[in-house]
């Protein structure tokens, strides 16, 4: 306890004979949630023995006394009783701003892998929210498929039993001025305390069920924002994904394209009710899709979207990040800021406090000059002080940045005050032309704890306040729409329900408002954690341990620039990484691959999935690389490292991105970072490119591999070993194979044209025929040697002498350098027909094991499950 006084008197400044051990935290100290995370992180580190306390039991710790008998628990040793810090400490806006690496991503739609199944118990009833008549085409559907069904309504108490809540929400075209209305923010909260009331029954009875909310937007889960239907109903997708977080029932987030009829769309939605994922899915005429963030770049739009002297409101705008985006906008357009809070507008700070830099130490010197105050009424008059504080320093800075600037204290959740102030606005500086809607509150707590208050807190200010807004302009008038929405709008997260709610819904309105004002960029951007406001020293941790690093505070406000200069899209995330973490390669070029266009893929087939071949793999990084660097030739590569194969579905296909770094010059050459990821962002391969002003010449060649004749006929070895189909067929001949190695004949290959349909150069860097030949060879050796088919994983080294390889086909020679447990290692040679080295790789490693046989005679095509 002693330890723990301490912690919390220094993060908060109550002097520690005023904080008595069965005070509520939150109700009788003020200590947030996020306070909290910082105290037990601080005690942690102190007691380094003591049990963790984990996001989880923040909820049912409620007084010091009872995390001091948690604590207890783990036969803690106190540390030495830490001397108190030092009470003044230094704001972290005086430090100067580490940089940030920001990476916007977008969201879009993406075909479904394959899925788990769910075994719905038969038994049990379905209940079915009552709307206008897919309720009932969906009972239908279930009676038909031997289910039972009950229709309750939104505001009912579920059954007692009951296997799955379907909650549909209502179709109806959005609103005129502003998209959707009070009673649709009702309905959301009402289909909350629903899902939560859901989570409830299936946490105590201890079952499994599922939760599907059935949204009516575009079928795109509002990524399309065409239908035009009210937006507000698409943030259920936000508490889905934080509900399959924080419980073990499936839960579904699926929206159905409001043009589908309605059997339709039951039938489809009833046979999702046998799948346990994904969360988030989009279901359409074109079938079920969910989202992928895909990175990618800022693109400019050319026009500005704000004229000087323009008048922008900013919700939000005069503290936190907020503020700080106020200010870049201010210095970009030069408009006119309107800056909004609850905070009353300040006067001047009485001068006793001004020697109290910190919040606790603020707390500290009231607690001392006004004796009888509670804890929680010390913590409130600091909050008010440096709330006043903050607003006066952003309005100076934003004057010093040649910015017009007012505050003005409303509350945007009155629809009144927010009226009168668009009117004052626009009677002092013109039409409305920005909305910058950055006011926002936190009130973490898992599903099961939320109380309709923290609901009403957290979505009124989000949504009912941009309502206000949009109720009280000219549509017309708008040039500018900017919505702060949250990453855990995108991802959801634990304790952050109704904030993940609150945010989606920001993300389809932004949607639908960009759809209806084609001469107004609309944005709403999903920020990842910054520097500031809600994030304070103990969350920063937090994120630090989950990779995720912190938006800088000047490098958010710019990003928020660039993104309004930009031509879209509605919705993007946007997160930082850790510092020291390696920047992401600019992406070099895309590619959207298909068994159509690049038919070679369909005879590189394992376990019924086409696989991009490595060896064009290779040829991609190689032309990243160039693409990056024009002007160099391409000499080899080293350190080449597969990560994960990238898989081609039938159909729809797969994007690859070819990334490629600055070259960087070294011994003569110049060295170029080059990798390729999934559409999914993940890294597939990666490797040190090598270009340079001139090809040097080739060295002679050293390997020498004897034996007899390979034991199978090539046709064999293709039926028999090898996976490759006709167009992937390369060995001509194998005139020795033994211990040290083997020895091929092999094509070379066609032009590229031959390929593909649309093939990115007309002559090949590499030779993606001979390359491919070796990695088949490989695999001869390894099944002949070790028993085991191989893939490879890693080369160490590959030099090219020649500009092209022969077309009269090469031999290649592979001396076998390594055999270990489930390894083979090899240098290869690749000659022309006189002997002369062509291109050498060196330290080839490839993954040997018996049962990749069963995946490699699975080579046709197999379709999608
Ligand atoms: N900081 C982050 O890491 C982060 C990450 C993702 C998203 N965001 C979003 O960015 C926005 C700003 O976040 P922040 O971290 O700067 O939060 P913050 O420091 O708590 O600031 C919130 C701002 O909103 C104002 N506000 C709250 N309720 C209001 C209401 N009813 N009417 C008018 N103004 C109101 C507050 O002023 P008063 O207290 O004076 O009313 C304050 O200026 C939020 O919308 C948040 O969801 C922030």
């Amino acid at each position: 306890m002693p330890v723990l006084l301490c912690v919390v008197s220094e993060k908060t400044g109550y002097p520690a004979e005023t904080i008595n051990p069965d005070m509520d935290l939150e109700g009788d100290l003020g200590i947030d949630s996020i306070k909290r995370v910082e105290i037990l992180s601080a005690v942690s580190e102190k007691l380094p023995r003591c049990p963790k306390v984990k996001p989880e039991h923040l909820g049912t710790l409620r007084t010091l006394n009872q995390i001091a008998a948690y604590l207890s628990e783990g036969n803690a040793v106190s540390a030495p009783i830490p001397a108190p810090a030092a009470v003044v400490s230094v704001p972290d806006s005086s430090l100067p701003e580490v940089p940030s690496i920001i990476t916007r991503l977008v969201p879009e739609l993406t075909p479904i892998g394959p899925r788990d199944a769910f075994p719905l118990d038969k038994s049990l009833p379905i209940a079915v929210t009552k709307d206008s008549g897919l309720d009932t085409a969906i009972v239908q559907e279930l009676k038909s498929k031997g289910y039972n069904a009950e229709l309750i309504s939104i505001g009912d108490a579920l059954p007692a039993q009951f296997g799955a809540l379907i909650l549909v929400a209502p179709a109806h075209p959005a609103s005129k001025s502003c998209p959707w209305t009070e009673d649709s923010e009702a309905w959301l909260k009402k289909a909350f305390l629903l899902v939560q009331s859901a989570g409830r029954s299936f946490t105590t009875r201890g079952t499994r069920g599922l939760i599907m909310t059935v949204t009516r937007l575009d079928g795109a889960l509002g990524l399309q924002g065409g239908n035009d239907q009210d937006p507000v109903f698409g943030g259920l997708a936000g508490l889905m994904k934080t509900a399959a977080r924080e419980w073990k029932s499936v839960s579904r987030a699926v929206d159905v394209d409001s043009k589908l009829p309605l059997n339709a769309a039951a039938k489809l939605l009833v046979k999702e009710l046998s799948f346990d994922g994904p969360v988030e899915a989009g279901l359409s005429s074109e079938g079920l899709k969910t989202i992928a963030l895909v990175e990618r770049a800022c693109v400019p739009y050319g026009l500005e979207p704000l004229k000087f002297g323009d008048a922008v409101i900013v919700t939000g705008g005069a503290r936190g990040v907020t503020a700080e985006c106020a200010l870049a906008l201010g210095r970009a357009f030069k408009a006119r800021l309107v800056l909004v809070g609850r905070s009353p507008l300040p006067g001047d700070e009485p001068a006793e406090f001004s020697a109290a830099s910190s919040e606790s130490a603020l707390r500290s010197l009231i607690a001392k000059s006004s004796s009888g105050l509670t804890p929680r009424e010390i913590g409130a008059r600091a909050k008010e002080l440096l709330a006043a504080r903050e607003i006066r320093a952003t309005l100076a800075r934003l004057n010093a940045a040649g910015a017009e600037a007012r505050y003005r204290a409303v509350d945007a959740r009155d629809a009144a005050s927010v009226k009168a102030l668009v009117a004052e606005t626009v009677k002092d500086f013109g039409p409305i032309r920005g909305l910058i809607h950055g006011a926002g509150v936190l009130a973490d707590k898992p599903i099961l704890e939320k109380t309709p208050t923290m609901l009403d807190a957290v979505l009124d200010t989000k949504l009912s306040g941009l309502r206000h807004l949009l109720n009280a302009v000219k549509p017309s008038d708008l040039r500018l729409v900017a919505l702060f929405s949250s990453s855990t709008a995108r991802y959801g997260r634990v304790g952050q329900s109704d904030y993940a709610v609150a945010n989606e819904a920001l993300n389809k309105i932004a949607q639908v408002l960009s759809a209806r004002l084609p001469k107004c960029r609309v944005a709403s951007l999903g920020w990842g954690p910054w520097d500031g406001g809600m994030v304070d020293a103990g969350l920063k941790k937090l994120f630090a341990s989950e990779g995720v690093g912190v938006i800088g505070l000047t490098a958010g406000g710019e990003h928020l620039v660039a993104e309004l200069r930009g031509s879209g899209p509605a919705e993007t995330v946007v997160l930082a990484a850790l510092p020291g973490a390696r920047p992401a390669l600019p992406v070099s070029f895309e590619l959207d691959l298909t068994l159509e266009s690049y038919p070679f893929l369909s005879s590189h087939v394992l376990n019924g999935r086409a696989v991009l071949p490595l060896a064009i793999s290779v040829e991609l990084l190689a032309h990243a690389a160039l693409h990056a660097n024009p002007g160099l030739v391409f000499t080899g590569f080293d350190d080449l490292r597969v990560a994960k194969g990238i898989v081609v579905r039938p159909g729809a296909g797969t994007t690859i991105k070819a990334h490629a770094g600055p070259a960087e010059k070294r011994d003569g050459s110049f060295v170029v970072a080059a990798e390729l990821r999934g559409d999914d962002g993940s890294l597939r391969l990666s490797a040190k490119v090598l270009l340079a002003a001139k090809r040097p010449s080739a060295p002679a060649a050293v390997l020498k591999v004897a034996g007899a004749p390979y034991g199978r006929t090539i046709e064999k070895a293709y039926r028999e070993v090898l996976f490759h189909g006709s167009d992937m067929q390369f060995i001509l001949a194998a005139p020795h194979c033994g211990p040290d190695g083997i020895v091929i004949e092999s094509k070379t290959a066609l032009p590229p044209a031959s390929w593909a349909r649309q093939p990115i150069r007309d002559r090949w860097l590499t030779d993606p025929a001979a390359l491919d030949a070796a990695f088949q060879a490989m695999i001869l050796w390894t099944d002949a040697q070790m028993g085991a088919p191989s893939l490879p994983s890693f080369a160490a080294r590959y030099r090219q002498y020649a500009e092209n390889f022969p077309e009269r086909g090469v031999r290649v020679v592979l001396k076998a350098v390594k055999r270990a447990d489930g390894l083979a290692g090899a240098d290869i040679e690749f000659l022309d027909a006189r002997g002369s080295l062509i291109a050498k790789l060196d330290g080839f490693e490839c993954a040997a094991d018996a049962s990749l046989a069963g995946a490699f005679r699975r080579n046709a095509v197999e379709s999608a499950a």
